[in-house]
Parts: structure tokens; sequence; C-alpha cells
């Protein structure tokens, strides 16, 4: 079946319409892009806001039914990053950042936001929602979350030219993880990996500071502390500072 492509002056999110969509039993592949999102979401509940005319925003809705569905953030963020500059990273479980000459964390370029419509089956329609900042936002930059842009990294980076490379990649990737799962992307985002080998700080209260060790076959972050390794299967985490 072909994709419908769809661009949209604006809307409340590109998530939200695809998911409306597929209750409503509408369930055609559709990469819908909106040049403005006055209620973007954010992972964990929060708001996703991005900058008209300086971020790209889109979302690909589609029916997928692989084995296992452990890992599937970090496919699109492998496959993201791949298709986009050799300088991106896959901060765990699904933001994309740039790291400096030295490999170091430089800033949050984009997020993943991933949606499933339909009882919990085999077979789901998904919603992968990506939202990526191409220019400098307008915002003032906050040190605590630092942001990067594509634009940085390629001088002749575009909305447009990003927008095919990313949908072109995500598309080819979501069929490959309904065939072979996360099992074709370990070792592509192992040389992708922004925590490995990192301290990092993470919200479960049980286990404030670990080192990241990698990620098992389901996508579930490892850790490492003082009492031994740790598996994280859901959460935030965040670099510890210097
Ligand atoms: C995050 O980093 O928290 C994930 C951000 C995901 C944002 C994108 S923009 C397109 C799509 N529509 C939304 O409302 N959210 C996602």
């Amino acid at each position: 079946p072909g994709l419908s492509v769809e661009v949209l002056a604006e809307v409340d999110s590109t998530n939200t319409r695809l998911l409306e969509r597929a209750r409503q039993g509408d369930a055609t592949p559709c990469l819908l892009v909106a040049e403005r999102q006055n209620a973007g979401r954010g992972r964990q509940g929060r708001p996703w806001q991005s900058a008209p005319g300086a971020s790209l925003t889109f979302s690909l809705g589609l029916p997928m039914a692989p084995q296992r569905w452990g890992g599937l953030s970090l496919a699109v963020g492998v496959a993201l990053a791949e298709a986009l500059h050799p300088q991106l990273r896959i901060k765990w479980p699904n933001d994309l950042w740039t790291v400096d000459a030295h490999g170091a964390p430089a800033g949050k370029l984009g997020g993943i936001l991933i949606e499933t419509q339909g009882h919990a089956g085999p077979s789901r329609h998904v919603v992968v929602g990506v939202g990526l900042n191409i220019e400098a936002p307008p915002a003032l930059p906050d040190p605590r979350n630092p942001v990067a842009w594509l634009r940085q990294l390629d001088d002749a980076a575009t909305a447009p030219a990003t927008l095919t490379l990313a949908a072109t990649a995500l598309v080819g990737a979501l069929k490959l993880f309904e065939l072979r799962g996360f099992a074709a992307f370990a070792r592509r985002f192992e040389a992708r990996d922004l925590l490995r080998n990192r301290a990092v700080v993470t919200t479960r209260p049980d286990l404030p500071e670990a080192r990241a060790q990698g990620v098992d076959e389901d996508g579930a972050l490892l850790l490492r502390d003082s009492r031994g390794q740790h598996r994280l299967d859901s959460g935030e985490v965040s670099v510890r500072p210097c």
C-alpha cells in the first residue's frame, strides 16, 4: 500500500491527528507534516514547542505487527541519526543529540514520540512523531537543557531536504523492524549511543546515579552502580554534569 503525504499549515498535534484518525477506523499509512502545532506534545505529558520555520514537525502513522515491540524508539532514532548526520547520537530512550568534536554531548536536536492506537495485540496502529530543530530556535538558551540544530552541523540543511531524508529512512526502518525487530538495529545503536559509559542520573529513587552500559535485546537501558547491574525499561535519565 502507498503512503499518503499531507502538509497542513496548522494543527493541534500531528500525533493527535493521526491517532484520532486511527480511532475512527482510518488506518491508511500517512505522513502528516505541520508547519505549526498549537498543542504539540512531548514525552511524559510535556508540551512540545517548536518555532515555525526553524523546525520540522511530522508524524508517520501506519499499522505494524512486529513479533516484539521492544527497542522500536531506538530503531527510529538510529534511522534518523544515520540519515541526517554523522555527529548525531541517540540519547536513550528517544532523543537526538549532537556531540562536539570530542564526542561530548552538545545539545538536543530533536525528539521522538511514539504512540499506538488499538488493543494490545500483535497488530497496532503506530504513530511515530518527530520534531527536529533545523535552525536556531528563538528562545533564550537554558544551560540545563542545551539545544542544538542541524544547520550547526550542515550549512546546507533545509527543512524540505531533511524531511525527505528522515521520512524515507523512517519508512525503511519500520519495515525492517517489523521483519527483524531490534536485532537489526542493535549494533547500529551501539555506534550512536550517547550515554554509553557515561555517568547518568535517573528518575528512579533507588537508582539515583549509575553508569550507562548499553541496552539489552529489548532496548532497555543497562546501568551499573556499586550494587551491581540494573535494567531500566522506561523513564528518564540525564547525563551527569562533570
Ligand atoms: C520529546 O522529546 O519529548 C518528544 C517530542 C516529539 C515532538 C513531535 S513534533 C511532531 C509530533 N507531534 C507532536 O505533538 N509531538 C511529536
